[in-house]
């Protein structure tokens, strides 16, 4: 697909690496509209700087915690350049939680932000696209959902959900809508992970350093790129999964 021009939806686009794929997709020459939550400086600072570059941007904001704001945002997105193409569901929130000590408000806010979030916008996505027209979905999930351990009950029962979603999604909704997956490993700490504890996960995969959030634009760039490839995942993740 020559993404030129294309609308493109990338959800938590502010900073880290859903910013990376923005910027990756603005380079790209695609309109991005950058979704935020709470960034809005960040969202502000990254589309003036796209739009003074010479491209196309614009933001929405929405509370992905809340069902009810989610489907609003696809409406809202398709107001700037057309019915959106491509959406990437990046926003995804990580909290550490064991099994016996997680409460259900920790499991509803990973249940709502990681995986009926993007439930809902994969809904209005395949519902605004014009007929007959191609569009490309792809969700950002993680490595852990193929080796599942204590630690983030919430977080990768969401995503290993995410997964399922994508295989189920990538059957109903093809031919024209194309849905695949990506697996980071460590790519960034999480904001409360102290960063030894990140450089000491990173080291000890098979490829022995962290990816970057460039790595994971250029898995999204190739998987738009990719005419024949639907219900599949790409493992970004220095090997991880394979421990
Ligand atoms: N970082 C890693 O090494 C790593 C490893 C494996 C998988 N991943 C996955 O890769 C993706 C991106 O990772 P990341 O580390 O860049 O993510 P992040 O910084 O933890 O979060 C990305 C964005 O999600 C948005 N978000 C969270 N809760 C929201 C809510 N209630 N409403 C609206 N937006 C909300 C935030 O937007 P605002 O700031 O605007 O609120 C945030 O900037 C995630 O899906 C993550 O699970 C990351």
């Amino acid at each position: 697909m020559d993404i030129s021009g294309v609308p493109v939806l990338v959800t938590g686009g502010g900073k880290r690496i859903g910013k990376a794929c923005v910027e990756a997709l603005a380079q790209s020459h695609a309109s991005v509209v950058i979704h935020y939550g709470s960034s809005k400086k960040e969202a502000e600072f990254l589309l003036t700087k796209i739009r003074k570059e010479g491209g196309k941007a614009a933001m929405v904001q929405g509370d992905l915690a809340n069902p009810d704001e989610v489907g609003s945002i696809m409406q809202q997105a398709g107001q700037f350049f057309g019915p959106v193409q491509i959406l990437l569901n990046s926003a995804a929130i990580f909290k550490p939680g064991l099994f016996k000590n997680t409460d259900l408000t920790q499991w509803h806010e990973h249940l709502n932000i990681n995986l009926t979030a993007p439930f809902i916008l994969m809904q209005e996505f395949a519902a605004q696209l014009p007929p007959k027209t191609p569009g490309k979905i792809i969700n950002i999930i993680d490595q852990r959902i193929k080796r599942p351990r204590p630690g983030h009950i919430a977080y990768n029962t969401a995503k290993s959900g995410l997964w399922t979603l994508t295989q189920i999604a990538a059957q109903e909704m093809a031919p024209w809508i194309q849905v695949n997956a990506i697996a980071p490993g460590p790519i960034l700490p999480a904001p409360d992970q102290p960063v030894a504890s990140f450089e000491k996960v990173a080291k000890a995969t098979p490829l022995g350093r962290p990816g970057s959030t460039d790595d994971i634009a250029q898995a999204v760039i190739f998987l738009i790129k990719q005419e024949y490839t639907t219900g599949e995942i790409i493992r970004v993740d220095g090997g991880e999964h394979l421990q």
